[in-house]
């Protein structure tokens, strides 16, 4: 599907919703993954989790995110989205929020392997639903099922594994550990997707180039920064960096507040601009006001001239 190894926005529940996987699509991801969506809630006809499957004609092949614990409910849902217009369907096991883990899904899985494997066994039932896996390294460094997944995956024929190489008791402190993902993947007998701590291009093309790596995700990498992906496909292919000028960052931030706007109208596209606003002003002087102000400003057309005023007419 592609000539080289693909470069993957990462899911992120609440921000790889569809104005963004648009916008980074835009800048060369050669796929995203979904936020993470209830397979109960998709089985049970949740109004919000069917708003969160619905696919966006500039992000194909679609993939889907998945969250649950029971086999069935999980193969159901992963029908319901076919249906829906995904193109392949990716099972979260490694969520560590409390949340998600007191349901038995995520990162629960992980201590919780038979029931994992059943998952997979579901999806690999006739007819077979195109699908991957998403882990961390285990529970906690007494438990590490790193291999045990990827092993389990290969046996009941998932297109990949991607793996965040943290345990879950972790979250997102340490560091994510690339040695030991490398070191599994070089045995593994399905494709490897490391994702994980990716914060500029050359580090992105050194994970992209590890022995086993079949292509990598960019996560938080990615936020206030959606030319990320271009910005490490030029260092890739031209071996010179790149980054957005100006005039090109302005525009991208403006539509990003557009698209915001028009997927979810003025009140919650508001609430969710600011958000990212808050990523794209990191580092530029003048941010922390910015900031505080950016929560006193009530609607986009107040927004503006805030961003202008940052970004473009820096005193
Ligand atoms: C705000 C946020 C939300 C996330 N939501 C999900 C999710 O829905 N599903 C998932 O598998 N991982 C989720 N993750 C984990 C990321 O996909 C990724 O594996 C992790 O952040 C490590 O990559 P990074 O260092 O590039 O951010 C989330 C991470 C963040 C920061």
């Amino acid at each position: 599907m592609f000539t080289q190894k693909p470069i993957i926005l990462a899911p992120m529940a609440g921000l790889s919703d569809r104005p963004f996987r648009r916008l980074c699509r835009s800048f060369g991801a050669d796929l995203c993954v979904s936020e993470m969506i209830s397979a109960k809630g998709l089985v049970y006809g949740d109004r919000k989790s069917r708003i969160l499957l619905a696919p966006d004609k500039s992000d194909r092949p679609y993939w889907v995110q998945l969250f649950g614990s029971d086999p069935e409910i999980i193969r159901e849902a992963a029908q319901i989205a076919l249906e829906a217009g995904a193109d392949l369907i990716d099972i979260n096991m490694g969520c560590p929020v409390r949340k998600v883990v007191k349901t038995g899904a995520g990162a629960a899985l992980l201590r919780d392997p038979e029931r994992a494997e059943a998952i997979m066994q579901a999806l690999n039932r006739a007819p077979a639903i195109p699908y991957t896996i998403k882990t961390r390294s285990g529970w906690d460094a007494k438990q590490t099922t790193l291999n045990l997944f990827i092993e389990m995956a290969a046996n009941h024929n998932a297109m990949a594994l991607t793996c965040h190489p943290r345990t879950a008791i972790m979250m997102f402190s340490g560091r994510a550990d690339w040695q030991q993902l490398t070191d599994a993947a070089q045995d593994a007998r399905l494709p490897i997707i490391s994702s994980g701590d990716l914060t500029d291009p050359q580090t992105a093309i050194e994970a992209l180039a590890r022995p086993g790596m079949a292509g990598i995700m960019l996560g938080r990498g990615s936020l206030g920064r959606p030319w990320f992906f271009r910005e490490i496909k030029e260092l890739l292919q031209k071996g010179t960096g790149w980054s957005p000028d100006p005039e090109l960052k302005r525009e991208t931030i403006l539509k990003h507040g557009d698209l915001l706007k028009e997927e979810y109208g003025e009140k919650t596209g508001l609430l969710l601009y600011r958000k990212h606003l808050a990523w794209y002003s990191k580092g530029l002087s003048g941010a922390a006001a910015f900031r505080k102000k950016l929560f006193t400003l009530t609607s986009f057309a107040k927004l503006e001239s805030a961003i202008h005023e940052l970004f473009f007419d820096p005193v």
